[in-house]
C-alpha cells in the first residue's frame, strides 16, 4: 500500500486523524479549533488508498517564515515515515515560495510527558533546532519553540 502526500485540505479527514490521538488532542475545543483551521490554512495531507491519514497544517506571519501549525499522523500510522513525507511536502512548497524559515511549537522540556518527549525526539529526527522554552504561551505549561532553515 502506498501513501501519497499532496496539497489538499481535508477537515474531516483531519478530525478523524486528530481523534486517534486522545493522548494529544483531547481537548474539545482545540480539536475544533484544528478542523477549523483545516479549512482555512495551506493543508497537505497524507492518504492511503484515498483515505486521510496525516495532516500537516502551515500558517504564514511573514513572507519569509512559515509555522508548522499542526502535524498529526493516526495513531494506526504513526512511526512509518509519514510524518517526515509530510515535513517534506511543507518545506519543498515553502521553499518555492521563497519562505526561508519554518518555526513549530509544542509542549517544552521542563513538563515531563512521554508522549511530548517523542514528539520533540521526531522534530529533532527532521531537522528543527529548539530555540527557546516560554511558560503560559500557548496553555498553562511550557512552550517549545522549534526553528529549521529552508535552503
Ligand atoms: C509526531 C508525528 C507527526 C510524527 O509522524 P510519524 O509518521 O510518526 O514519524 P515518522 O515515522 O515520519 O518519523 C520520522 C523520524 O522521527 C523519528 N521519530 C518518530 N517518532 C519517534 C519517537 N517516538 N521517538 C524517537 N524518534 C521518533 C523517527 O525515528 C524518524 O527518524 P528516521 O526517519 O531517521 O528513522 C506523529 O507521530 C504524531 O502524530 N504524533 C502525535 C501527535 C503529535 O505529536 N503532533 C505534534 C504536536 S506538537
Amino acid at each position: 500500500m502506498t501513501v501519497s502526500v499532496q496539497r489538499q485540505s481535508d477537515p474531516e479527514g483531519t478530525e478523524r486523524v486528530l481523534r486517534s490521538l486522545p493522548e494529544w488532542f483531547g481537548i474539545e475545543d482545540a480539536v475544533h479549533n484544528y478542523v477549523n483551521m483545516a479549512a482555512r490554512l495551506e493543508s497537505h495531507i497524507a492518504s492511503l488508498e484515498g483515505v486521510t491519514v496525516g495532516v500537516a497544517l502551515v500558517e504564514r506571519h511573514f513572507a519569509h517564515s512559515a509555522e508548522l501549525a499542526l502535524i498529526a499522523v493516526h495513531a494506526d500510522h504513526r512511526a512509518s515515515g509519514i510524518g517526515r513525507r509530510l515535513v517534506e511536502a511543507v518545506e519543498d512548497s515553502l521553499r518555492g515560495e521563497g519562505c526561508r524559515f519554518l518555526e513549530v511549537h509544542t509542549v517544552g522540556p521542563s513538563y515531563e510527558d512521554a508522549g511530548y518527549a517523542a514528539t520533540r525526539a521526531f522534530y529533532d529526527s527532521v531537522g528543527f533546532t529548539p530555540m527557546h522554552e516560554f511558560h503560559k504561551l500557548d496553555w498553562d505549561g511550557p512552550t517549545l519553540i522549534l526553528i529549521k532553515t529552508l535552503n
